[in-house]
C-alpha cells in the first residue's frame, strides 16, 4: 500500500483531532495534533512569564523548548510532552492557554520553529496531521487534504460538553466567544492564516456523527490509495 500524507485543517473545535486520530488508527499511520504543539509552546511562555509580544524574548525562550509525543501504554493514546513533562491534560483545560494561544501562534518565529519539526515528522509520509496550515504551508503537496467546518453554535456546545466532562466550570457563551475570537485571529493573521487550500475537500460536520464523518473521510482515503471497493 502506498503511504500518503493526510492534511486536516479547519476551525477551532471542529473535531479535527478526533477525525485525524481515528483515520490514523485505521491506517496504522502516525497522528500529529499540531494545535497541541502551539498550546505546549504557549504553556511554556505562561510558566516562564515570557512577554509573548516581544519577539526577541520569544526567540530566546524557543531555544529551551522541546515538544514531543509519547504513547501512553495504559490507554494506547498519544500524549504531549513539554520538555519531557506530560502536559496533555493541561493543554486543553487551562483557560489561560486558550485565551492567548492564537496570539502566540500568530508569531512567525514560533511558526517557523514548529513547522520545521512538523515537516520533518512527515518525511516518511504515513501521517495524518491536523491544524490550520497543514494543507497550505506544512504539506502543500499532501496527497489528501480535508477542510473541516461546522456551525459555531454546534462547535461551542461540543467543546462545552467536553470541558464539563473534564470538570471545568465555564458557560456556553464564554466558550463560543473564545472560539469566535480564535477563528478570527487564526484566519486574519499575516503569517499562514487559516484558509482552505484550493485542492482541499470541505466537510461540514454540523449534522454528521463522528462515525459518519469517519466513513466519509475513509472513502476519500481509499480512493487516494487506490483501494476503493467500487
Ligand atoms: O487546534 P487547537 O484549537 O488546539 O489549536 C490551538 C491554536 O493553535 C489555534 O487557535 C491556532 C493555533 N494553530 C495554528 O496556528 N496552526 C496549527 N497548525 C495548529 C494550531
Amino acid at each position: 500500500m502506498n503511504k500518503i500524507i493526510i492534511a486536516i485543517d479547519g476551525y477551532s473545535s471542529c473535531g479535527k483531532s478526533t477525525l485525524a486520530k481515528h483515520v490514523a488508527k485505521a491506517l496504522n499511520y502516525r497522528f500529529i495534533d499540531t494545535g497541541a504543539m502551539y498550546r505546549a509552546v504557549t504553556l511554556y511562555m505562561l510558566n516562564h512569564q515570557i512577554d509573548i509580544y516581544n519577539t526577541d524574548a520569544v526567540m530566546d525562550a524557543l531555544k529551551n523548548i522541546s515538544v514531543s509525543f509519547q504513547i501512553n501504554p495504559e490507554n494506547n493514546t498519544q500524549e504531549t510532552y513539554l520538555n519531557n513533562e506530560n502536559v496533555e491534560n493541561e493543554l486543553r483545560t487551562n483557560s489561560r492557554i486558550a485565551s492567548i494561544v492564537s496570539d502566540v501562534s500568530a508569531n512567525s518565529v514560533v511558526r517557523r520553529f514548529l513547522v520545521k519539526q512538523q515537516q520533518y515528522m512527515g518525511i516518511e509520509k504515513a501521517i495524518v496531521m491536523d491544524g490550520r496550515d497543514i494543507g497550505t504551508v506544512v504539506f502543500p503537496t499532501a496527497e489528501l487534504k480535508l477542510f473541516i467546518t461546522a456551525d459555531p453554535q454546534i462547535r461551542a456546545q461540543r467543546r462545552f460538553d467536553e470541558l464539563k466532562e473534564k470538570g471545568q466550570t465555564t458557560t456556553i457563551e464564554e466558550v463560543l466567544a473564545n472560539l469566535k475570537k480564535r477563528d478570527h485571529i487564526d484566519s486574519t493573521r499575516a503569517d499562514s492564516p487559516l484558509k482552505k487550500a484550493d485542492d482541499a475537500i470541505e466537510i461540514n460536520n454540523s449534522n454528521m456523527t463522528r462515525e459518519e464523518q469517519f466513513e466519509f473521510a475513509m472513502e476519500l482515503v481509499k480512493k487516494k490509495l487506490g483501494t476503493a471497493s467500487e
